[in-house]
């Protein structure tokens, strides 16, 4: 089979197509013909550095695809059920593959409504939304919820699924991207180059900050006694935690895990016409090196998908 893989750390250009061998599932597993695979900012932080693993691994976490075959034991799924979802992390998953094994419940049915080119852009991100919005800071209805990158492959579904939790959902975006968030359901978007979010709000239920930098503290500002930071960007921002205790508010640092009940509840939106994924470009397996460099220029709107 055809798959990337890559034997140092560097740019876009250490990517190479090479053919391998199939795997085979394991106990609990299934092997998953892979029409789609998501690309996501952590490819890029994996590619360039190792990440959390240190050292060179097939890329990819997100995939939408077909079942092929069922390992021993994987009962939920049989040869022909279309399937997607983010196996393995914070281990290497390797979907920019044709084929690819997981275990069985870090998947789920891929949606109807969906292309496999859309359900490849559900997983990581949208379970990232989901856990950060709904596991971690528990959003109620007519809660005032801050996403930042709201344009973003996280942040436009975690605008969807804020709203969709009945909440009050305040976006940042460039000016060009407002309509694009208005679109989603957000109730208001701040041009976070010219308007300083931390002056403008306050007495916030909920933040979801992927950036990090310094939004961490001065997203911790808008947030009322009580309320949650939910950090995405990097582990030094547990430091955060203890900040905001200082202040009586909470912060947690959050790394997205597998998790088939988060998908099924992903694809539930999706089939009550809540939840739908924006796909910025489309390029298939070997042009991933252009794929990387489109999308560390950090200014996609929803997800870049390769296609196998
Ligand atoms: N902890 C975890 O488990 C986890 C999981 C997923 C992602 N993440 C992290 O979350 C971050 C975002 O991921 P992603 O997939 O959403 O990235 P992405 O799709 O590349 O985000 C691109 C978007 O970010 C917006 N943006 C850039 N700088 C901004 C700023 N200062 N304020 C507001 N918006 C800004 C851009 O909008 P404009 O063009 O308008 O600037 C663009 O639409 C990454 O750092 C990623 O590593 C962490």
């Amino acid at each position: 089979m055809r798959a990337i893989e890559q034997d140092r750390f560097g740019g876009p250009e250490v990517l190479n197509l090479v053919e391998v061998d199939r795997p085979e599932p394991g106990p609990a597993e299934v092997l998953v013909r892979v029409h789609a695979a998501g690309v996501n900012p952590t490819d890029f932080w994996h590619r360039a550095t190792g990440g959390l693993l240190g050292q060179p691994v097939r890329l990819g976490w997100d995939l939408s695809g077909v079942v092929e075959a069922v390992g021993v034991g994987a009962a939920l799924f049989r040869p022909g059920d279309e399937v997607f979802g983010m196996p393995r992390l914070p281990q290497a998953a390797g979907t920019y593959a044709e084929y690819v094994t997981a275990p069985s419940r870090h998947l789920a049915r891929k949606p109807a409504g969906l292309s496999h080119v859309e359900a490849a852009g559900l997983g990581l991100a949208g379970l990232t939304a989901w856990q950060a919005l709904v596991d971690v800071a528990g959003v109620q209805p007519g809660q005032r919820v801050l996403v930042h990158a709201a344009a973003g492959g996280v942040g436009h579904l975690a605008v969807q699924i804020a709203k969709a939790r009945g909440a009050h959902v305040i976006g940042t975006a460039s000016a060009a991207k407002h309509a694009f968030v208005h679109g989603l359901g957000a109730d208001e978007v701040i041009d976070y180059t010219t308007t300083d979010f931390a002056k403008r709000l306050h007495d916030l239920d909920v933040v979801m900050d992927s950036i990090g930098g310094e939004y961490g503290p001065r997203s911790l500002r808008t947030l009322r006694p009580g309320g949650i930071l939910v950090a995405l960007a990097s582990p030094a921002e547990t430091y955060l935690e203890e900040q905001a205790a200082q202040q009586g508010k909470r912060a947690r640092f959050m790394i997205v895990e597998p998790d088939a009940a988060g998908l099924t509840s992903l694809a539930g939106l999706v089939g009550t016409g809540q939840l739908r994924v924006e796909v910025d470009t489309v390029l298939p397996l070997d042009q991933v090196a252009k794929a990387h460099e489109i999308g560390q220029t950090g200014r996609t709107k929803g997800k870049i998908i390769l296609t196998l």
